[in-house]
């Protein structure tokens, strides 16, 4: 299992990335602490997944605590959650945050448009999103990770922030690898 499908770069940082020579490109990496910092903080919420997930099987537990996890660690989120497919719409499922709407049709939304679409989507401006959701007035960004059983869409990983453009490429990564190791422990353990 997987999650996959970061959305692509902007094409202007996609012009700055060629203008530099990879050398280069990796030292103006290393240079900037908050890229160090997101890294970081991801890579460790890697480890404390694997911790939480170890030697625990059951599917909605799971859920519930990397939702925790999630929402507790990662500053300026206000819902952190997941939407599982039953059929054609995404209906709610463990999630960290205020109530929420239970049921999404796909192509709904933003995250029926991440799960229609299999990508991650990253929404700088909720309000700017044509058929946004609100599901609290609070929520001002949005990211949505599609997550798989192979090929198989399995739902979606929500995150809201009360923060214009909260969410970058580097959370796109960062929860889509902590997707990836969340279903890649559901699939080892079976049924
Ligand atoms: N905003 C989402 C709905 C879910 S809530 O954010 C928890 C959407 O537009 O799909």
């Amino acid at each position: 299992m997987t999650s996959r499908s970061v959305k692509k770069k902007p094409a202007g940082k996609r012009i700055a990335a060629k203008k530099t020579s990879k050398k280069k490109a990796v030292k103006l990496r290393a240079a900037s602490p908050e890229t160090n910092h997101k890294s970081q903080l991801y890579a460790s919420l890697v480890v404390q997944l694997l911790s939480l997930l170890k030697g625990e099987h059951d599917f909605i537990a799971n859920a519930a605590n990397f939702s925790a996890l999630l929402f507790n660690s990662l500053p300026n989120v206000n819902w952190a959650g997941f939407y599982f497919l039953q059929g054609e719409e995404l209906v709610l499922g463990p999630f960290q945050g205020n109530p929420a709407c239970v049921r999404i049709p796909l192509g709904q939304g933003v995250c029926g448009v991440a799960a229609q679409q299999l990508e991650t989507i990253i929404v700088p401006n909720v309000h700017e999103f044509p058929g946004h959701i609100a599901c609290d007035v609070a929520s001002n960004s949005e990211i949505v990770v599609p997550l798989f059983d192979g090929e198989r869409l399995l739902g979606v990983l929500d995150l809201d922030s009360p923060l214009i453009g909260r969410f970058d490429d580097q959370d796109a990564e960062g929860l889509n690898e902590l997707a990836t190791v969340f279903v890649a422990h559901e699939e080892r353990l079976g049924p």
